[in-house]
């Protein structure tokens, strides 16, 4: 089955413990519970479209030890193309390690080797898939001469561009349709603060004239807001009982291409993107659990 939606980004062991309090230095903390998964951003926004049921692939790196291995495997078993994933020998594959209160706290410890990362090399290794997709998505944590490439080729071959995260330059936004950012990386980028909508709409009008049809930017704390040619619309957090934001942002992302992948239009693909979102910040860890009733159940009010 030809991918519709191609995922280029990380792939990692995903380690979650759960503590009442991260513990101080020199004192511990008793772990409740711990669950070992699939992760890294990339394969979260995989995993998130495949249970969409969305025909999806994932360009992203092990290393060539057991973990790597294991990763792929539990990859092709959620239903993911990894056929054009890579194993790097000699390379470490990444392990993240999410250490998340009951306060809905986290604490990250990342071991990302610089030799699993995606490089322009695999990007060109692997042209003909991100052509023959419909939309590419671009997870930026990768070198900027990988993204640079992997957008240029995806929309040469007709796809819709996605972006998340922090793009390395101005450039990058003319090659692509969407940006999705938090409200961090928003303001790396922007050099704007985005705490509240009208900050949101300033900054998403700012990278709209750079050639994107289509802004997602989170306002902390607040919701997320989205800026098109069209209009800005701002959607609100509503009470979800949030454990853990981790992978929010990635099944917000996955859930907005599936929709706009689908036909659908932006406002009912941005409240199924929403309550993806929401619905991923009720369990700890960041491997979403998505639901692909979310695109067909959200009609407009
Ligand atoms: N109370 C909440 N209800 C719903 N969504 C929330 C809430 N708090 C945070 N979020 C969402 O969590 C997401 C976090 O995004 P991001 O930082 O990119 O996470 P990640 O990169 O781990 O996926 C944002 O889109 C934000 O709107
Ligand atoms: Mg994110």
């Amino acid at each position: 089955m030809t991918p519709e939606v191609v995922v280029v980004g990380q792939i990692a062991r995903d380690l979650v413990l759960r503590v009442a309090d991260a513990p101080a230095a020199g004192t511990a903390a008793a772990v409740r519970s711990r669950d070992e998964v699939l992760g890294g951003k990339g394969a979260n926004q995989a995993v998130g479209v495949a249970q969409l049921g969305v025909p999806v692939a994932l360009l992203a790196v092990v290393g060539d030890d057991r973990a790597g291995h294991d990763l792929l495997a539990h990859a092709a078993a959620d239903g993911i193309d990894v056929s054009r994933s890579v194993v790097r020998e000699h390379a470490r594959s990444a392990l993240i390690v999410n250490v998340v209160d009951d306060h809905g706290q986290w604490r990250y410890l990342e071991d990302i080797p610089d030799d699993v990362l995606v490089t322009e090399d695999d990007v060109l290794a692997a042209a003909g898939l991100l052509r023959g997709a419909s939309s590419v998505v671009l997870q930026l944590q990768q070198p900027a001469a990988t993204v640079r490439t992997a957008a240029r080729i995806a929309r040469e071959g007709g796809a819709r561009v996605v972006l998340d995260g922090v793009p390395a330059d101005e450039d990058l936004l003319a090659c692509a349709d969407i940006l999705r950012a938090d409200a961090h990386e928003a303001e790396i980028f922007t050099g704007q603060p985005v705490g509240n909508v009208a900050e949101g709409v300033k900054a998403g009008v700012m990278l709209l004239a750079h050639g994107l049809d289509l802004a997602v930017l989170e306002v902390a704390g607040h919701g997320n807001v989205f800026v098109s040619r069209a209009g800005y619309e701002f959607l609100p957090h509503d009470d979800a009982d949030v454990v853990d934001t981790t992978g929010a942002g990635d099944a917000l992302v996955a859930t907005l291409t599936c929709a706009l992948t689908r036909g659908q239009e932006l406002r009912t693909a941005a409240r199924a993107a929403v309550a993806a979102a929401a619905s991923t910040t009720e369990h700890a860890g960041g491997r979403p659990r998505l639901n692909p009733g979310i695109l067909e159940s959200r009609k407009q009010p």
